[in-house]
């Protein structure tokens, strides 16, 4: 098997480059990775190309990787140039997937993407996310009751991604009745298929799984325009005054996205989380000394520090230079978030978990323009109200190290043990 050092030769003195292509690269242990990047950005060319092999499969002959903080925000918010069409997710979504699934939100670019930000945005307005607000503190608070009777071995499942997911079936209006299969579908279409050995895990997997989901919540949607009601899949599939609406399709496509981008992510923050406060315990006791003060930094550097996210990627629209490097038309290109967050230059001491960062302009997130996040506030706001139960109802909760998925796309936690310690008298 290749290592992973970079097949072409290294520049002038400079010394080798990982070869981020190489499925064997992202089989290292994550603070291998964090050094491989660190090499990267300090090269006298940043912005390099990957070269891979092509095949029937695989097109593109490779990919520019951007790992400077700078090129990553420039890069995001220049989506004339830098397109998410024909897909922001490698390998892109096939034909036949679109075809069946249609168009999701991250993989389209203006005027589509914009029209269907707007009408999903309705998810996420003040009001419906005040409304959350008391809804997400009823979830940690049982999350954490069945935490105290129920001692789970398994932290990820019993409760960090229970809660993103409860959030968000609530949100939607989703009946109970359906959740377990929902559950069980998204486990199946996301979970570890695809993972052995030197494969990865590739976003797109189980594709008959999310079939059957969005088949059943495009129903609901069907179910809800002839019979609305004050819920979010009402308020997706009426027309409003511009008469735009969701199909129920879209619905379906939208619901999964959903499933992906808010359940798997903020799953993976609050594992990362957990690990990190109780592998750096002055950091923890400095939040639990003021949580209100100290939490939405705390919940900042979390999502710099774990990058829930790796990358997402663009394909040129035209040739362009940007910070000195050239790109041709139909270039695919690569945002590394994972690296852009341990940026020297932007961060000082970019390793250190420190939750007084300030100012932490971190790109776990995106780098802005208009496919960042619209989930931010959400995400937060489930992170604050976990921890905060957590951490003071449950102090002798000590996860044991997180297990790790192979993936060059998600900082995926498997499962993290859970030990209870015995409280002090
Ligand atoms: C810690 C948790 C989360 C992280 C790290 C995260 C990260 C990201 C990233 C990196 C992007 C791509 C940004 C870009 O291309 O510029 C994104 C997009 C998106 N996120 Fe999140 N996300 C989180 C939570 C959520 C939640 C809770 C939701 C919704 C409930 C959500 C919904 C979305 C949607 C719909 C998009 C696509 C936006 C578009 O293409 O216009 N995310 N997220």
């Amino acid at each position: 098997m290749a290592t992973f050092a970079q097949r072409t030769a290294p520049q002038g003195g400079q010394r080798e480059r990982p070869d981020l292509g190489d499925p064997s690269f992202w089989q290292l242990p994550h603070s291998a990775r964090v050094q491989a990047f660190a090499v990267l950005r300090q090269l006298d060319e940043p912005q390099y190309f990957v070269e891979r092999p092509q095949s029937r499969w695989r097109p593109e002959r490779g990919f520019h990787a951007l790992v400077r903080h700078a090129d990553v925000v420039e890069a995001s918010r220049n989506p004339q140039v830098f397109a998410s069409a024909p897909g922001a997710t490698t390998p892109e979504p096939a034909r036949w997937v679109r075809a069946l699934f249609g168009d999701s939100l991250v993989n389209v670019d203006a005027p589509h993407h914009t029209q269907l930000r707007r009408i999903v945005s309705r998810a996420f307005t003040p009001r419906i996310l005040s409304r959350t607000e008391a809804d997400i503190q009823a979830v940690a608070a049982r999350i954490v009751d069945d935490v105290l009777t129920r001692r789970p071995d398994d932290f990820v499942t019993a409760v960090a991604s229970r809660m993103p997911f409860e959030v968000i079936c609530n949100l939607m209006g989703i009946p109970e009745r359906e959740r377990p299969s929902i559950l069980a579908q998204v486990n199946r279409a996301s979970g570890d298929i695809g993972v052995a050995r030197s494969r990865l895990r590739m976003p797109g997997k189980g594709l008959r799984a999310l079939a059957s989901m969005q088949g059943m919540v495009a129903d609901l949607g069907r179910e809800r325009r002839k019979n609305p009601t004050d819920d979010l899949i009402s308020a997706l599939v009426s027309a409003d005054i511009d008469g735009q609406a969701l199909t129920g399709r879209q619905l379906g496509a939208f619901f999964s996205l959903l499933m992906v981008a808010g359940v798997e992510t903020t799953r993976n923050a609050i594992a990362h989380g957990l690990d990190l406060l109780t592998r750096h315990p002055d950091q923890r006791a400095l939040l639990l000394d003021d949580f209100d003060r100290y939490s939405e930094g705390a919940m900042e550097e979390i999502v710099r520090h774990s990058t829930p996210i790796i990358q997402f990627r663009r394909t040129l629209t035209q040739d362009h230079r940007m910070n000195g490097h050239d790109f041709r038309r139909g270039d695919k290109v690569v945002l590394f978030y994972a690296s852009a967050n341990r940026d020297e230059t932007v961060f000082p001491a970019p390793d250190t978990f420190d939750i007084t960062r300030t100012p932490n302009p971190h790109v776990g997130y995106g780098g802005g323009g208009p496919h960042y996040c619209l989930g931010t506030y959400l995400a937060k706001q489930e992170m604050k109200a976990l921890f905060r139960e957590l951490l003071t109802r449950s102090p002798n909760l000590t996860p044991g190290p997180p297990v790790l998925v192979p993936s060059n796309f998600d900082n995926r936690v498997r499962s993290m043990p859970c030990a209870y310690t015995t409280p002090q008298p």
